[in-house]
């Protein structure tokens, strides 16, 4: 593994913010607690930050509360140029951000890059957004009196984010929030707050600016979770819970949320299958698998999950992946070259592996991987990426969310098999397809039980499209027109 460079430039970690911020100040957390974060490629410790208690969560829900009036009253268009000049500052900090997401969440610094501009997206996307908050008049059917819809902020929200992409998963439910006019506490994932930490502090410094309610943005990280966000969830001032992460969490939260009679968007678990049919272009199937695989090393919720392949095409595809996995470097994500870096903790590394043995005992065949890299060079969470063949429907690596780089091929004799198996799931986040047949894409997208498809693309993600799943991948969409409508409640007047 090529030598490490510090993970966190001094110059950033000087003025890093640690603790809570809560009505436009940043505090210790009541009783002072801290938790560490560390560094998934090394397991050193890097920073102690604030650990919020319920009390702080109650007092960030009442400075988001208190600041809601004015906030909602602001017009329109400085909304958008708040937003506006969010977006500008965080690509102008683009080196800060990817340092910190690369450094707390393991990510090689080009994927943090990336994920910065897609991050910064959200909030340039809704800063367009803020000022095509719509209505409608129309004359009702009975032609008896004229009806009126009209678009209110729902309220503070409170917004739970996941480790894997700690800017971009927090830009997506801040910036339509602010859009739309409501305030917003967020409790970023305890494995990377740091990101999510300077990203409040850069939208404070521009509210601050501008004379405008610094309460907008309250930010709790915590080392209980649990302890915090329960509390909240029957808080009367809170009217808004959005969350990401696993399907089992999102159900607890969901049942919390039902006793204030929360509006909820849900972004589950996925399975997702990536098809590739014998039509298929077989080069660009196994780059578009790459990409939709092995973005942050697999954790991703719209990682592919199981790849279902034509029997005609299996070996030249699997042998293709293969030959694309083994070429990519694994090691620190801050050190020059590497492509796949680290998982987020040794339990997850323990999982990965517990799903590869699980599909070798079933009778599938490790073409690439299969093992950790040697622990002398690689001293942190590291698993290599792997392709499995021959694997059976029923291994765990099919079933459940690997989240990790391992690739199981699974072969199929016809499109009706191959869709009865990518539905075959309680799942239905995304899916992929390869094929050249137009038709056949069209029959996916009316049949594919998932709430997005890539054809011929290994990448969906985008702050324009509406983001989200079925089944039991979650509720409501981030992103595109209708992430703004997930802060928006609408009156209906009849004049
Ligand atoms: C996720 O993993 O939850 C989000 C990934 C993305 O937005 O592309």
């Amino acid at each position: 593994m090529a030598p490490t460079t510090s993970p966190v430039p001094p110059t950033l970690a000087a003025h890093l913010p640690t603790e809570l911020l809560i009505g436009g100040h940043w505090r210790p957390a009541t009783g002072g607690g801290t938790f560490a974060v560390e560094d998934p490629a090394t397991g050193a410790e890097l920073f102690d930050v604030a650990s919020a208690t319920p009390e702080d969560g109650a007092d960030a829900l009442a400075a988001a509360h208190e600041a809601w009036p004015a906030w909602r009253a602001v017009a329109p268009r400085v909304r958008a140029e708040v937003l506006r000049s969010v977006f500008e500052t965080v690509m102008a900090r683009i080196d800060d951000f990817a340092a910190l997401i690369t450094a707390e969440g393991g990510k090689p610094l080009a994927e943090s890059r990336a994920e910065t501009i897609y991050g910064a997206e959200y909030v340039r996307w809704y800063s367009e957004q803020a000022v095509r908050i719509n209505g409608m008049v129309r004359t009702a059917p009975s032609g008896a009196n004229r009806q009126i819809v009209m678009h209110r902020p729902v309220g503070p929200a409170l917004l739970v984010t996941p480790w894997n992409f700690p800017l971009a998963m927090a830009t997506r439910k801040i910036a339509p929030a602010l859009a739309a006019g409501c305030t917003v506490v967020i409790k970023p994932a305890g494995f990377t707050p740091l990101t999510t930490m300077l990203f409040a502090e850069v939208v404070r410094a521009e509210l601050e600016s501008r004379g405008l309610p610094t309460g907008v943005v309250n930010v709790v990280p915590t080392g209980s979770s649990g302890r915090l966000v329960g509390p909240l969830l029957s808080d009367p001032r809170l009217r808004k819970l959005s969350f990401t992460g696993s399907t089992e969490v999102g159900q607890v939260l969901l049942k919390g949320a039902a006793d204030g009679v929360l509006r909820t968007s849900m972004e589950l678990g996925g399975n997702a299958p990536f098809l590739v049919f014998e039509d298929a272009d077989i080069p660009a199937a196994v780059q578009g698998a790459v990409a939709a695989k092995m973005r942050n090393a697999g954790q991703t919720c719209v990682a592919a999950n199981r790849f279902l392949v034509h029997e005609s095409v299996a070996e030249e595809f699997s042998r293709g992946l293969a030959e694309a996995f083994g070429s990519l470097v694994v090691g620190a994500g801050s050190a020059p070259g590497t492509t796949v870096g680290p998982l987020i903790e040794a339990a997850a590394v323990d999982s990965v592996e517990a799903m590869v043995a699980d599909a070798v005992d079933g009778g599938a065949r490790v073409l690439v991987g299969g093992d950790r890299p040697d622990r002398a060079t690689h001293s942190g969470h590291f698993y290599n990426p792997t392709v499995l063949t021959g694997v059976s429907p029923d291994a765990r690596a099919v079933q459940e969310e690997i989240f990790g780089p391992v690739a199981p091929v699974v072969t199929f004799g016809s499109e009706a098999e191959a869709l009865a198996l990518a539905n075959g799931t309680p799942f239905g986040l995304v899916a992929y397809a390869y094929t050249r047949d137009v038709d056949r894409a069209f029959r996916l997208a009316e049949q594919v039980e998932a709430g997005m498809l890539g054809i011929n693309r290994g990448m969906v993600s985008d702050a324009s499209a509406p983001f989200g799943g079925v089944k039991m991948s979650g509720l409501g969409r981030e992103g595109g027109e209708a992430g703004i409508e997930e802060y928006l409640e609408s009156i209906y007047v009849a004049l």
